[in-house]
């Protein structure tokens, strides 16, 4: 069944094996179920794109980045979960928003369509005592520069390598309800 504007898409902004990000984006598509939504597990391992700019190749040339920005537009709400590196938004991701921000086929430029006025949600887990707070700043900013709506509810899970109970599901309570906080956040700014 297509997807429609009130279901929600989830995706890490990394691949790694054992992706504490992972594990968050688990618990927000539990929350997201409970709730009674639908919901898209994506990752970007499934996306192999190139590193944009690299070489000159238009998105209509990149069957991946088109598969992806595709996803995007069909949903309504969208939540990530970036890993933080060096204080920012993995490589990975930047690369996949870049290729997704640009105009395919018959689209004018800045037409945004994986992003504008779509509801997003940010959220992050490190095992640092910070859960990569700074990185969702910087995620927040480029989000909004290719017109998403990206909600002001936020979680960054430190410690997170010790954060998840034996179920996989957030051990402290109160990091579940700000989880649950913000997916409620972004499927109402989706649906509005
Ligand atoms: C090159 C590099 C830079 C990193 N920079 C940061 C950082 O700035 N802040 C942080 O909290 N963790 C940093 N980390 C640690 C990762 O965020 C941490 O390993 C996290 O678990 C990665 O997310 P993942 O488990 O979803 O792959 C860095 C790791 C690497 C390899």
């Amino acid at each position: 069944m297509a997807a429609a504007r009130g279901d929600l898409l989830l995706m890490a902004g990394g691949i790694r094996s054992g992706s504490l990000n992972e594990r968050l984006i688990g618990c927000a598509a539990d929350i997201a179920n409970d709730l009674g939504l639908r919901t898209t597990r994506l990752s970007l391992s499934d996306y192999p794109l190139p590193l944009f700019g690299a070489e000159a190749l238009t998105i209509d040339e990149v069957p991946e980045a088109l598969a992806l920005k595709a996803m995007f537009r069909s949903h309504g709400g969208v939540i990530l979960a970036s890993p933080e590196h060096n204080g920012s938004v993995t490589a990975m991701l930047k690369n996949a928003i870049d290729w997704m921000s640009c105009p395919s086929r018959g689209e004018a430029p800045q037409t945004y369509g994986a992003f504008r006025r779509k509801a997003f949600g940010l959220v992050s887990a490190s095992s640092s005592p910070f859960g990569g707070l700074r990185g969702l700043s910087q995620l927040r900013h480029i989000l909004t520069t290719v017109q998403a709506l990206v909600v002001p509810e936020q979680l960054s899970v430190p410690h997170a390598h010790r954060a998840f109970d034996a179920r996989g599901r957030l051990a402290d309570p109160m990091l579940a309800g700000l989880l649950a906080d913000l997916v409620r956040s972004v499927m109402e700014v989706a649906r509005a």
